[in-house]
């Protein structure tokens, strides 16, 4: 074995050396979101900027799809991660694992070139196959979508093989169940129909369904074993929790759907049903909050990752504000009316997307480096320890700044476009050209400069922290072992 703070593959199991290969491809997109963020930023101040040659519809659909698969390959790594150790037996079909990384990261960048190539044309069935399918978010053209089901049920396959040869515990049963909602919905979204609401009726059970039931509920198994690994929490207390949070969060997400079926041509039940579950969206992420803050407290803070506490705690709060707190002050459909289709709902996307996963996502990073350098010290009076702390906050002062703008550009919309003007094309105009937009515009893309910084601080962090390190990891007084579960 290597000395202590030096990277060394020896140090990580199979599941984990794959891991750093997700995580590391997850990184590199998270990159290219936030410029592909800031140029659709610039264009929103200078709407000529890049007219022609990098179009905002572009800009805007790298952006996001970025998101959606940094996170995806964010999540896939965090399983590998714990996979072995969780289960108490190597993975399973490794080697297809690696093989299948390589394809599903290849088809990923073939599809962004393709996105950059060919910005316009016609809406031809050969552009569904090869181009794009414009469903937003995911709108990888139906050859990769294909391709990406394949890779998925591929890294399925592992877990549930590698679970069944190990053993299961309460976060392996969740997640595998889990895993088959995740990938059976991506499903809804992979037929075409020329009839734009039941497109988008369907494309909601991906979207809905993916960020407000399966993502949460696997972000609850990633921050239980988070919680385990760095504070020493028992298990059975862990589990608890997880089970009673998945309950809730299925309880309310499932029908909580119906709070995209107000305006799309859906039968006008969904106004009641998607307005009462939804408000019950938030309560599932309360305990979160609290799970992660009682077991803290618990434990005293002592912890044996500092940046790995800081992010899951990052994470139970910016869970419980950006969807819970954000999401629920636009959900009841009185209030939709006047929100929908203004700034208020990226001001939401962007906090909840950012507070529930990119943080938990991170904290794994900061999981994975710490093993990789053997094991090291990573709690107080860590060396250059300035810049995990200071990255988190430029991080979270960039995010909530943009935030912060676009939901004062989004009270002005709906305040002038819809209950002044009436919902008018006229009205559309006078809001958008109105200060208080164009300062919440302004105020987005300064903030979006500080999100950045804290972006490359992070990155300097990862590829440094622990190097000059010779302590070993803190030693925890708790029960970590899925053998006494
Ligand atoms: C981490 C979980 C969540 C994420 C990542 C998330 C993200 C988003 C995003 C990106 C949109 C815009 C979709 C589009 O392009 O049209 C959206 C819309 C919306 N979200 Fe969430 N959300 C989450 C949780 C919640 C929760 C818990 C609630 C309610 C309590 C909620 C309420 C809404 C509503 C009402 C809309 C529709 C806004 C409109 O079109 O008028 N969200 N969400
Ligand atoms: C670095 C700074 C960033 C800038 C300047 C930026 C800018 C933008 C812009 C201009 C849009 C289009 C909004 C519209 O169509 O009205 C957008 C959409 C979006 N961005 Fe960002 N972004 C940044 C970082 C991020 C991050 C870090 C996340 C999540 C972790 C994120 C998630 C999203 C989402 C979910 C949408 C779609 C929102 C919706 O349709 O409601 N962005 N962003
Ligand atoms: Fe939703």
């Amino acid at each position: 074995m290597a000395a202590l703070g030096v990277l060394d593959g020896a140090n990580l199991n199979g599941g984990q050396k794959l891991a750093v290969k997700y995580f590391t491809v997850a990184f590199i997109l998270f990159g290219a979101q936030i410029l592909f963020g800031l140029l659709a930023g610039l264009q929103y101040l200078n709407p000529d900027f890049l007219f022609g040659v990098l179009d905002f519809s572009v800009n805007r659909m790298v952006h996001i799809n970025a998101l959606v698969v940094w996170l995806l390959f964010g999540f896939i790594g965090s399983v590998y991660w714990l996979l072995e150790d969780e289960a108490g037996s190597p993975v399973v079909g490794i080697k297809l694992g690696n093989l299948i990384f390589w394809i599903f990261t290849l088809a990923v960048a073939a599809v962004v070139v393709v996105y950059l190539v060919v910005q316009i044309g016609p809406g031809e069935k050969s552009s569904i196959w090869l181009i794009n399918e414009g469903r937003e978010y995911i709108e990888a053209p139906r050859w990769a979508d294909i391709g990406i089901v394949v890779c998925v049920l591929v890294f399925f396959f592992n877990v549930v093989a590698t679970f069944t040869k190990g053993r299961y515990t309460g976060i392996g049963g969740v997640l595998v169940l889990d895993l088959v909602a995740l990938a059976g919905l991506y499903l809804a979204g992979m037929f075409y129909t020329p009839n734009i609401s039941v497109d988008q009726f369907w494309w909601w059970w991906v979207i809905h369904l993916w960020v407000e039931a399966t993502w949460e509920v696997m972000v609850g198994c990633l921050m239980a074993y988070a919680l385990i690994k760095t504070l020493g929490v028992r298990r059975k207390i862990v589990e608890t929790w997880l089970y009673i949070e998945v309950a809730l969060m299925f309880g309310s997400g499932i029908l909580g759907l119906g709070h995209h079926y107000f305006w799309i041509g859906t039968p006008e039940y969904w106004f009641t049903i998607g307005g009462f579950f939804s408000a019950l969206e938030p309560i599932p992420l309360v305990a979160m909050v609290v799970h992660a803050v009682f077991d803290s407290g618990a434990h005293k803070m002592k912890n044996n990752n500092h940046p790995v506490l800081g992010w899951t705690i990052a994470h139970a709060f910016g869970n419980f504000f950006g969807a819970g707190v954000w999401g629920f002050m636009h959900t009841l459909p009185q209030i939709n009316l006047f929100t929908h289709g203004t700034q208020w709902t990226p001001s939401h996307g962007h906090l909840a997307f950012f507070g529930a996963y990119a943080t938990i996502v991170i904290a794994f990073f900061y999981l994975a480096m710490q093993k990789w350098r053997g094991n090291v010290w990573m709690s107080g009076n860590m060396a250059g320890d300035w810049k995990w702390k200071w990255s988190l906050a430029l991080l979270h002062i960039g995010m909530i700044g943009m935030v912060m703008g676009m939901l004062v550009a989004g009270y002005q919309q709906s305040f002038i476009e819809r209950a002044i003007e009436g919902s008018t094309w006229m009205g559309y105009f006078t809001a958008q050209a109105h200060p208080w937009f164009l300062q919440g515009m302004w105020w987005r893309q300064i903030f979006g400069w500080v999100f950045a910084a804290g972006y490359v601080l992070l990155a300097w962090d990862l590829l440094t922290i622990g190097k000059r390190e010779t302590r070993p990891i803190a030693v925890l007084h708790g029960d970590a072992s899925p053998a006494t579960a």
